[in-house]
């Protein structure tokens, strides 16, 4: 990685901090628990990935960070929510994330149950707070992001992978392929979507960021799946080895880490080709997408 992108990995993730601690009420708000709870999660060191790609969408369709910060947090919330709840005993039971110990282990299952809701709730508080455009009313933000998270794409996925997970029988290539991209490509898509839409982009360039972020997005959880199996739990910040360890699905387990290398790559490539319309102004999208490729955490 470039010096110049690493510091612009770093400042980036230091605006979105800074936003989310201004959007988060305080830790000794009433009650103080969940408060805590909350920023407990959500302070615990993410890459900020998916707010980071909405900041360098809105950049890269002529628009200014500001005014896609709203989203760019709603987006972190939605996705710190979707890991508490992943890591629930009744779900994938994990007790490390982020290099600390799950929600449920430091306050208790119930707590933990009840901070991945105010994250998914507030996440709407905040989005709201996106100014419109010519384009995109706040009607257009909040169906955006509903409709990513919800039953059809990453509530869905997860009840699949769920359905899925400790049989014998693996599931199909277009089956996982279909829990992936609901699971995980979908908010990476609105993610980068709704950052555009607060630069009001073009219904064309909607649709080449649409084709990005899906590229993008399954490519990363095809990562995801590899770096369980090749990486230690000391560097991911969150347990290694537990998708074999409960016979799930992946794409390791369906076609090698090979052949999964070589699926995420190319996945990464048409990402790259789809940012042609963008010109110069897609680079930082692009640097994205290959840092994505070849991360170890
Ligand atoms: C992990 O996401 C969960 C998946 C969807 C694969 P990230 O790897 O972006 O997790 P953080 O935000 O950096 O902790
Ligand atoms: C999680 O997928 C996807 C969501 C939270 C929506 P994983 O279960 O593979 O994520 P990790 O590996 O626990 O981060
Ligand atoms: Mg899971
Ligand atoms: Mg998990
Ligand atoms: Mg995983």
């Amino acid at each position: 990685m470039s010096d110049s992108f690493s510091s612009y990995l770093k400042e980036r993730c230091k605006t979105v901090d800074r936003a989310l601690n201004g959007y988060l009420p305080q830790a000794r708000t009433r009650p103080g628990t969940i408060h805590e709870a909350m920023r407990y999660s959500l302070f615990a060191g993410g890459k900020r990935l998916r707010p980071i790609l909405s900041l360098a969408a809105a950049e890269a369709c002529g628009g200014n960070l500001e005014e896609a910060l709203a989203p760019a947090s709603a987006v972190e919330c939605i996705h710190t929510y979707s890991l508490i709840h992943d890591d629930l005993p009744c779900m994938d039971d994990d007790d490390l994330r982020r290099g600390m110990p799950t929600s449920h282990v430091k306050y208790g299952e119930g707590i933990a149950v009840l901070t991945g809701d105010a994250l998914l709730t507030i996440a709407f508080e905040i989005l709201a707070q996106t100014p419109p455009t010519k384009r995109y009313d706040v009607g257009a933000y909040v169906t955006e992001l509903a409709t990513a998270s919800g039953s059809r794409h990453l509530i869905g996925g997860q009840v699949m992978d769920l359905e899925g997970e400790g049989s014998d029988v693996l599931l199909s290539p277009p089956q996982l392929k279909f829990i992936h991209q609901s699971k995980t490509a979908a908010l990476l898509t609105a993610s980068i979507r709704l950052g555009a839409m607060t630069a009001n982009v073009t219904p064309g360039k909607l649709e080449a960021l649409t084709v990005y972020g899906q590229s993008l997005g399954l490519a990363f959880q095809v990562i995801d799946d590899i770096l369980d199996v090749t990486q230690t739990s000391e560097k991911l910040g969150k347990s290694a080895g537990k998708d074999e360890a409960t016979n799930k699905s992946t794409y390791p387990a369906l076609f090698g880490l090979e052949k999964s290398r070589k699926e995420a790559a190319r996945l990464t490539k048409k990402a790259h080709e789809a940012l042609k319309p963008f010109g110069k102004k897609g680079q930082r999208l692009g640097e994205i997408a290959e840092y994505l490729l070849n991360r170890d955490y």
